[in-house]
């Protein structure tokens, strides 16, 4: 099929099948890909879906994943790990453009403005591919309509894995209509096994304070603090910890609070 008459042809298609219009490859961990979005497919910023490809013997293999466009956004895209035995990403990250995707079009999830109490500054916490729902609420100008300030941290081992994230603020800067709300983001980027500008885990980061010395911001205040939290199931606990220290505390869809948690992956017998 024709990429560029893909669109058109959405309402006839079945809304769990998805066409890839872009793929990239970051290193060999890594990849970010874009699929048609199915016109009856509403979500919030932040939101996750079940995408998948049909397994050998034809039964779908599906995970989790957290759209990383925002809502408004004519496609979907997504950013992946690639586990080397995994099910599903053996698989996926060797997809191409045309290729077929399955996506059960049910968003759910928690990192959703809505579930946070209105605030002034708002951390996103991030480690690894963490970082896809936050690829999401950074482009989506109701973040920046509710909140004066938005920090999104990163941290990664190695350079080459930052770097979907610093691609993402680099073009919402430079972008002609979202662009103007680049100014109240600040990025931290950090890496913890390898030299680069602010090294270390954004934890320690911020229970040092360096973080906010580096950005030349105040220290958190739970009062109009808010935070988004996505990464290991490590780092959100330990992220938790952190924020109920400062006195904020979790919240969810049905009970707006100060701070929200999503495990970017579920591992290892967690
Ligand atoms: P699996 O059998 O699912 O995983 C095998 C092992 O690989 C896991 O036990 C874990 O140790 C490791 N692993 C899995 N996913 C990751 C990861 N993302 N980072 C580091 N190690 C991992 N994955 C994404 O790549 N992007 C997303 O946006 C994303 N969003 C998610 C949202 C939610 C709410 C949840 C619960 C998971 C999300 N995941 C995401 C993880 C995803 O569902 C799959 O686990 C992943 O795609 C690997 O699938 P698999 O079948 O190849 O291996
Ligand atoms: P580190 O290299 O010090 O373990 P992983 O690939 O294991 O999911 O980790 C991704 C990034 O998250 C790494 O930079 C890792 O740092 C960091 N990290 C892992 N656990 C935590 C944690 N509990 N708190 C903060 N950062 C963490």
């Amino acid at each position: 099929m024709n990429v560029e008459n893909m669109n058109d042809t959405q309402t006839s298609r079945n809304p769990d099948v998805q066409i890839v219009t872009q793929v990239r490859h970051y290193d060999d961990r890594l990849f970010s890909f874009r699929v048609t979005r199915p016109q009856s497919l509403r979500f919030r910023s932040g939101e996750f879906v079940m995408i998948g490809l049909a397994g050998d013997n034809g039964k779908p293999i599906l995970r989790a994943y957290s759209i990383a466009s925002p809502s408004w956004d004519e496609e979907l895209e997504f950013y992946s790990i690639k586990v080397p035995d995994g099910p599903l990403t053996s698989k996926l990250q060797k997809i191409a453009v045309g290729d077929e995707l399955i996506l059960r079009p049910k968003p759910v999830g928690t990192l959703v403005v809505d579930a946070l109490l209105p605030g002034k500054r708002l951390f996103m916490i991030a480690t690894g591919t963490g970082i896809a729902p936050f690829a999401s609420l950074i482009r989506d100008p109701e973040v920046y309509e509710k909140f004066d300030q938005v920090i999104l941290t990163h941290t990664c081992r190695l350079n080459s894995e930052l770097a979907y994230g610093a691609e993402l603020v680099e073009n919402l800067r430079n972008d002609p209509l979202i662009g103007e709300f680049a100014q109240q983001l600040l990025y931290y980027p950090t890496t913890t096994r390898e030299e680069s500008q602010f090294e270390g885990r954004n934890t320690d980061l911020m229970r040092s304070g360096k973080m906010f010395e580096d950005l030349g911001i105040s220290g958190f205040d739970s009062s109009t603090d808010r935070g988004m939290v996505c990464g290991s199931m490590a780092l959100n606990l330990d992220v938790k910890d952190l924020l109920e220290g400062v006195g904020m505390n979790e919240g969810g869809n049905s009970n707006p609070a100060e701070f929200v948690i999503e495990k970017a992956f579920v591992g290892d017998g967690v």
